[in-house]
Order: C-alpha cells, then structure tokens, then sequence
C-alpha cells in the first residue's frame, strides 16, 4: 500500500477530514492527539475502539487511511524518523535522504568532513544557518548566493530538523 513514497504525504493530508468524521463523534480530538504510538499500537486500538466502543463504519479502505493518517502525524519522533527514511532513498555514498537539492548539500557539505557531521543534528532553519554563517566565518566554507543558501536551508529544514 505504501509503494507510492512522494505520494503518501498528500495522501495523508487529505485523510484528516475522513478522521475527524469517523473520530470525533464521540469524544472530542484531544482524546487522540496527545497520543504517541506505533501503526501497529494505532490499529489495536482502532479494533478496540471497534469492538468495545461501538465505533462503527470504518470501511477496509477507509481504516487504512485513518491508520495513515494516524501513525504519521501521532506518533513518536523515533518512528516519524523511520517512515521519513522509509518514504525516501539513502545515498549510497553519503547516506544523505534523496529528496529535492540533496545533491547541492552533497556537493556543498560533504567537501572537508562526511555528511556524518550533521546526519544526527536536528535543527531548526535558524540554527542550520548559524552553523553555516560559524563555518563561513571560521572554517573557510565559502558564501552560498541566496538562491543556493536557501536550497540548502529548505533541505535541511525539511530532513534534518526536529519536525523532519
Ligand atoms: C462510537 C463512539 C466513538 C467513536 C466514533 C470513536 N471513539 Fe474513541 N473512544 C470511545 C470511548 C467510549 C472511549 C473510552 C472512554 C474514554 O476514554 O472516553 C474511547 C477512547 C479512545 C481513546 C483513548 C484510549 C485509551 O487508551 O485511553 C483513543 C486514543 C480514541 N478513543 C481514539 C479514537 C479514534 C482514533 C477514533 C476514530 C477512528 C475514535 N476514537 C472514534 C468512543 C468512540
Ligand atoms: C570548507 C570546509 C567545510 C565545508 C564545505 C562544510 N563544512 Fe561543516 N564544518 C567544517 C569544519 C572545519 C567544522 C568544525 C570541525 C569539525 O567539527 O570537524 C565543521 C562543522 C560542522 C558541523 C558541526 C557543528 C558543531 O556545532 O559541532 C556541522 C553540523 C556542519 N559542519 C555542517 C555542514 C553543512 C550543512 C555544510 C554545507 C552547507 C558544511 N558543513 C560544509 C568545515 C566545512
């Protein structure tokens, strides 16, 4: 089901109205969004809802969307790494996530130390560019132009910080 990695995230965007109709008749949403759990913890529980709480009418297909849905934005920060990994491609070399202007962060980063150094940081956009402005002013990276510098920010605002 999840063979379409790009497509998933606006397949579960779209799913949030089919999940507040099926989910919050009966108590209101915050029973939920303060949960952190795994898909499979996600799905015992929607059976439970099912068969001791009498919701009722999720379709087949329906409840793998809610699960979707669910697991990827409910869960916790371990497992959101994971799917992300899962929805991408590693490069091979690096070990970089193959998403949009990854190839100007290997071009650009991986030059005086491997991209080991930041595969682990989660930063906001604020503090990846203070780390790019302390290497430009003290370890000799050179300036990006605006274009380049935000390419690289969107990148690793969008894989290497704490909402990635
Ligand atoms: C038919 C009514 C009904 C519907 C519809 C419903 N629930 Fe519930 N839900 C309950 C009841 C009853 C409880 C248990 C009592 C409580 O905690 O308020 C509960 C509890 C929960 C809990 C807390 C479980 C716990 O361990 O404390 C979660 C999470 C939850 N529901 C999620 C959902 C989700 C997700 C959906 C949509 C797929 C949903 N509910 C739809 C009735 C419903
Ligand atoms: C011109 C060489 C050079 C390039 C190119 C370079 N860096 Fe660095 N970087 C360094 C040096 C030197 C250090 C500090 C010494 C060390 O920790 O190895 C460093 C450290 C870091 C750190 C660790 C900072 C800390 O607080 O410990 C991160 C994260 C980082 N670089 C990310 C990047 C990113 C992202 C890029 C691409 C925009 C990049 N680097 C490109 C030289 C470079």
């Amino acid at each position: 089901m999840l063979t379409l990695p790009g497509y998933w995230a606006c397949l579960s965007y779209l799913n949030w109205e089919l999940v507040k109709g099926y989910c919050t008749g009966c108590h209101s949403a915050m029973k939920f969004t303060q949960q952190k759990l795994t898909r499979d913890r996600w799905q015992e529980l929607l059976v439970w809802m099912q068969k001791e709480q009498g919701l009722k009418g999720l379709f087949a297909e329906d409840e793998v969307k809610v699960l979707d849905y669910l697991s990827r934005h409910y869960t916790t920060e371990e497992e959101k790494r994971k799917q992300l990994v899962k929805r991408h491609k590693l490069d091979e070399e690096t070990g970089l996530i193959v998403a949009d202007n990854w190839i100007l962060v290997k071009g650009n980063c991986t030059g005086c130390h491997s991209a080991r150094k930041f595969l682990q940081q989660r930063l906001s956009r604020e503090r990846w560019q203070e780390v790019i402005q302390w290497m430009q002013k003290n370890q000799g990276l050179v300036k990006f132009d605006s274009d380049t510098e935000n390419k690289i920010l969107n990148y690793l605002e969008a894989y290497y910080s704490p909402q990635g």
